[in-house]
């Protein structure tokens, strides 16, 4: 399985990724990382393990189609099989998806349906939900929506805030991601 993998910060899912690569507990082979972030630490991480590595800054882009133009031009180059979306903090246009369509996976912080969108830790405490948790998805035109590959539930405390509710989901996050990409690899 050929993986391409967008970033736009830390990279603790890439990270994940990568660690279970090399532990053979995925099969499949990270061809291209592309970021539109210059300064994300995934990126970095990337560069560091030897990756194909690419900086696509969307400040350089008039328009959000040339942005993507460019971002395609890379990954049709790298021929991945799929495209996991790993804390990348742009969304895709209609055209992108569907060149894609059904290859681009996304990691959300909730059990969706509930709590698309920013903030989604900081949402469920909000609404006193007992259990969150994460989904890993396959991406479609809408926000955080499209068919549902793995959920992982994490409790919700009473004493929990938006961060420490963000830490335990993040450990299964990185579970969840794994488990994603090995059922279609
Ligand atoms: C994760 O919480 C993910 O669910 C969300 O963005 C965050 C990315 O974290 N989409 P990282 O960059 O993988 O550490």
């Amino acid at each position: 399985m050929r993986l391409a993998v967008l970033l736009s910060g830390r990279g603790s899912n890439f990270e994940a990724i990568h660690n279970a690569i090399e532990r053979g507990e995925l099969h499949a082979e990270i061809v291209c990382v592309i970021t539109n972030r210059p300064d994300a630490p995934g990126y970095q991480c990337a560069r560091k393990w030897g990756y194909d590595s690419y900086v696509i800054d969307h400040r350089q882009f008039a328009t959000r189609e040339a942005h993507e133009a460019e971002v395609l031009r890379v990954l049709d180059q790298a021929r991945p099989d799929y495209i996991a979306l790993a804390g990348y903090m742009r969304l895709l246009t209609r055209s992108f998806v569907e060149r894609y369509r059904n290859r681009i996976l996304n990691i959300h912080p909730s059990l969706l349906p509930s709590f698309p969108g920013v903030d989604a830790q900081a949402q469920a405490i909000a609404h006193g939900v007992k259990i969150s948790g994460c989904t890993v998805h396959l991406v479609d035109e809408n926000l955080d929506a499209g068919p549902i590959l793995v959920q992982r539930a994490v409790e919700v405390r009473d004493d929990d805030t938006a961060e420490s509710l963000a830490a335990r989901i993040l450990v299964e996050e990185h579970k969840a991601y794994v488990e994603a990409l090995r059922k279609l690899s």
